[in-house]
């Protein structure tokens, strides 16, 4: 009776194990809490990790991210030196990650967004972790944050990723859509004058 019941306990129990291992081995790449995030992010920018192809400082699209600069970690940059350019990366790797860094026009920090792919986070999305803090690194908003997604999702086949102004650039229509109490940069709207071409479709 005993050997049974405890035969029965452990084949339950290495159910669950297996069941928690299987789910362990899928998720190269755990989900990291906001404050795990932000070091990791200071990392970054302790290092001045700057994206593969992009600058510091360059021009954002609104008065709250008059200049940004770009972040990323090495399977990041990895992959864009691999494909050659921004627009070219058709997959990041799991545990790739990027972050915006917004500054005003007098170099002001405004805020940090950032993206983290997770594996199986968010598969209908890439498996993208969205993430927005204020310049004390409070939580704005985290997780599956469907405005920041609204607008990734224009350039899915670059997996998420936008390439810097001024090689790809949205209409004011679309930012004024998904931030109307905020001011477009007359910076921005004067590159969307000099590269038409750049307005992505
Ligand atoms: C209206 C469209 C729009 C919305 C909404 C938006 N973004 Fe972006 N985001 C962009 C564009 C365009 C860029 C490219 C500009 C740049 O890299 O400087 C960008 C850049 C980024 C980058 C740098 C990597 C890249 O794709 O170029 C990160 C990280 C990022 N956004 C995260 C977020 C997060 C997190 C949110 C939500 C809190 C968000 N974004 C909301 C349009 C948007």
């Amino acid at each position: 009776m005993a050997s049974k019941l405890s035969f029965g306990l452990l084949l339950g129990g290495l159910t669950t194990l297996s069941a928690a291992t299987i789910a362990i081995a899928a998720t190269s790449t755990a989900v990291p809490t906001p404050e795990d995030l932000w070091k990791q992010i200071q990392a970054l920018k302790a290092s001045n990790a700057i994206m593969a192809q992009s600058h510091p400082f360059q021009l954002g699209s609104r008065t709250v991210d008059y200049y940004t600069t770009d972040l990323s970690n090495g399977p990041v940059n990895e992959a864009i030196h691999k494909a050659g350019k921004i627009t070219a990366v058709t997959r990041y790797p799991n545990g790739s990650l990027m972050v915006k860094v917004d500054y005003d026009k007098n170099k002001s920090l405004t805020g940090i967004t950032a993206m983290l792919k997770v594996d199986g986070f968010d598969a209908a999305d890439r498996n993208w972790l969205m993430a927005q803090y204020s310049p004390t690194g409070k939580v704005v908003a985290y997780g599956k944050v469907s405005s920041c997604i609204n607008c990734h999702i224009i350039v899915t086949k670059q997996d998420f990723n936008f390439a810097p102004p001024p090689t790809q650039l949205l209409p004011i229509p679309i930012w004024k859509a998904f931030f109307p109490a905020q001011t477009i940069s007359p910076a921005y709207a004067a590159l969307l004058k000099q590269h038409p071409e750049a307005v992505v479709k």
